[in-house]
């Protein structure tokens, strides 16, 4: 079956780097070149992942999926500036990332909320560090409570909210800082399959009306291919990217469930990536 635009791996070529490094006005929220990481030295040594080449367009929702311990979180973490990669470049909106930065913002699968402090002192917290003004910091925190539905609970204290909750709040946290660039690491595995559903749902609005580049791991193709309009798959040991397709939606327009589920090109996808996943998982087992 042919999808339009599939790009094989091999297509992120030297030139498409230089293109997009020499290009001043730069369309790139991401540029991960030719990345490597390992962790430990000597015998202990391990790879977490070689070569990954990886370009994010402004804008663009990329799912990335695979196996446990193909490198998925390392690679959010070098993006995010937590690690410095052991080879290769990050270039997050044609800077060089050599630490975090409030032009990232960070999901994490549990949530990282300070319990003592009320919904709204979480999302405020990072534009108080960025020394932003009362009045600003309210300003912004008042926008996103509304964006994302928690207005009710501002002042309530994050672990009295449901789990559901607390993920939106965290997603709330990471948008206050105005990131160019936001990263979430299975944010929504830990939920039930209900509070999923909306939470997928909420992000799409949410990415819709604010048109922030996301880069969001999965260990779910259904949930890959119904939020993303690209897939990145990742194979294991060592961690490698197998597969970069664009995902061949009918109409942007219309991200409902219902024409999800019935688009059979969007379910021949899924297949197709599942099927990749499963024959490199053997083959490297
Ligand atoms: N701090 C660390 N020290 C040593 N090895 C590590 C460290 N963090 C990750 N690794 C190794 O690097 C590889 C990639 O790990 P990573 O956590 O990025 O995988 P993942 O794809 O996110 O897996 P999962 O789906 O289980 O979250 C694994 O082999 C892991 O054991
Ligand atoms: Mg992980």
């Amino acid at each position: 079956m042919n999808y339009p635009n599939p790009t094989s791996v091999q297509n992120f070529s030297d030139s498409a780097y230089s293109a997009s490094t020499a290009d001043a006005s730069n369309d790139w929220a991401i540029e991960a070149i030719n990345v490597s990481h390992r962790f430990g030295v000597g015998r202990g040594q391990r790879i977490a992942f070689a070569n990954v080449n990886l370009t994010v367009k402004k804008g663009e929702f990329i799912s990335i999926v695979g196996p446990s311990g193909c490198g998925k979180s390392t690679l959010l973490n070098l993006i995010v500036g937590f690690q410095r990669p052991s080879t290769g470049q990050i270039i997050v909106d044609g800077k060089r990332v050599v630490g975090p930065g409030a032009d990232r913002g960070m999901v994490f699968q549990k949530h990282c909320l300070f319990p003592w402090m009320s919904v709204r002192a979480n999302i405020e917290f990072g534009p108080r560090m960025s020394g932003i003004n009362q009045s600003e910091r309210r300003k912004i925190a008042d926008e996103i409570l509304e964006l994302v539905g928690l207005r009710d609970v501002a002042k309530n204290a994050t672990y009295e909210l449901s789990g559901g909750m607390q993920q939106r709040a965290a997603i709330e946290r990471a948008l206050a800082n105005r990131p160019k660039v936001l990263l979430m690491d299975e944010p929504f595995s830990a939920l039930d399959a209900f509070t999923r559903e909306r939470l997928q749902d909420e992000l799409i609005s949410l990415w819709t009306r604010t048109n922030t580049s996301i880069l969001f791991v999965t260990h779910s193709v259904d949930e890959a291919v119904y939020l993303g309009t690209r897939i990145v798959a990742m194979k294991a040991h060592p961690g490698e990217v197998i597969l970069d397709v664009q995902v061949p939606r009918n109409n942007d327009q219309d991200r409902s469930r219902e024409s999800y589920q019935k688009d059979l090109q969007l379910q021949s996808l899924k297949e197709q990536i599942s099927i990749s996943l499963r024959t490199t998982a053997f083959r490297t087992a």
